[in-house]
């Protein structure tokens, strides 16, 4: 058995999180307030169940729609973190998806500014350090991940405030009716900039969907990647090269209805056939999930020992986008905890 405060207080990395989906439900109900968006309960946590994740995302689309400026992206980013801190999170690379903010009227350089601002301040209060992914939503279309792709160019050639924090894109929201090879300019106008890519996929479609990531558009990650283990060649392919999953075994569980108990999850199959498997929670305030209780449930799900549950932390390092320096000082932070002196 393992004690499960050494088990809160291992360091971690995560890198599949939506900021979105960490809003507190109190902030959603007063950020709906103030910013004249109707909430059809007066308690939100009653949404919180999903048939699937199309059914996820309407209220998903809700939760975002709360956000209508600078000081809001702050709030939520701020208390993202914060709420994390006493699950052991030490540094995470967490997702945003504003194109319904950029139809909306927002601009992309508010929405960053005011992301870093917030992350900044918890930066500052609990020592963990963010970077931040600027998710295309796919249900929007390539046209608009193509004019965010430039969008966020220009923001760099600018050295606009805080967009140092964006370290890469990805893509995220529904897969039905939706190609990966249909996003290839975006995913192109981001690699020749020097931005990091990864995309969600396999989530809720097979694996040529998730190979197209990698062979089309150029990504280095999958967030959630569940269903490569239908085609063993790929998965030895992308096990041999390190490709790291993003997988989040409780929300698949709770959004996308991938299985009936976290028992079924193909997590521990993902890790025995050589993948570098991440644990995540993706949108832990819409699930009723945090980082220590994901850590904690897949290790009794799976009869992991405290030897698993190192390694796991120490693959979500490798599977970062720090530079080689910062990961070895991650990697010493978690081994500090994992053998203690
Ligand atoms: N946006 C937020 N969470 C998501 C998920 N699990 N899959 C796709 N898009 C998302
Ligand atoms: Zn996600």
């Amino acid at each position: 058995m393992i004690d499960p405060q050494a088990l809160e207080r291992l360091p971690k990395v995560e890198l599949h999180c939506h900021v979105e989906g960490t809003m507190r439900a109190a902030t959603l109900v007063e950020l709906a307030a103030k910013n004249g968006l109707h909430l059809p309960v007066a308690d939100p946590v009653e949404l919180y169940e999903y048939d699937s994740l199309d059914g996820f995302l309407q209220i998903f689309w809700l939760v975002q729609s709360a956000i209508a400026d600078r000081a809001d992206w702050a709030r939520v980013a701020y208390e993202s973190v914060v709420d994390a801190a006493p699950h052991g999170l030490v540094y995470r690379e967490t997702f945003f998806t504003p194109a319904r903010h950029l139809a909306a009227g927002q601009d992309l350089a508010d929405i960053v500014a005011g992301l870093d601002e917030g992350l900044a301040a918890a930066e500052a209060e609990t020592g963990i350090r963010v970077n931040l992914v600027l998710d295309f939503d796919r249900d929007f279309g390539p046209g608009a991940a193509l004019e965010q792709a430039d969008r966020l160019v220009e923001l760099k050639r600018s050295s606009s405030p805080g967009v140092e924090r964006v370290i890469g894109v990805g893509y995220d929201s529904t897969e039905i009716g939706r190609e990966p090879a249909t996003f290839v300019d975006a995913f192109a106008v981001a690699r020749h900039a020097g931005l990091r890519r990864t995309a969600h996929q396999g989530e809720n479609s097979g694996p040529d969907a998730i190979a197209a990531c990698v062979d089309v558009l150029g990504a280095q990650r999958i967030d959630h990647g569940i269903s490569i283990l239908e085609d063993p060649d790929l998965t030895a392919r992308f096990a041999d090269e390190r490709i790291p999953f993003t997988v989040c075994p409780n929300s698949n569980i709770r959004i996308a209805n991938a299985y009936p108990s976290l028992a079924d999850h193909v997590f521990p199959a993902m890790r025995e056939a050589g993948l570098l498997a991440t644990l995540n929670t993706d949108d832990p305030a819409l699930t009723d999930l945090d980082l220590g209780y994901e850590y904690r449930s897949v290790a009794e799900a799976f009869g992991y020992g405290w030897d698993d549950m190192v390694a796991i932390a120490l693959d979500g390092v490798e599977a970062c986008w720090l530079d080689e320096v910062d990961k070895a000082a991650l990697r010493q932070r978690v081994r500090a905890v994992a053998v203690p002196a």
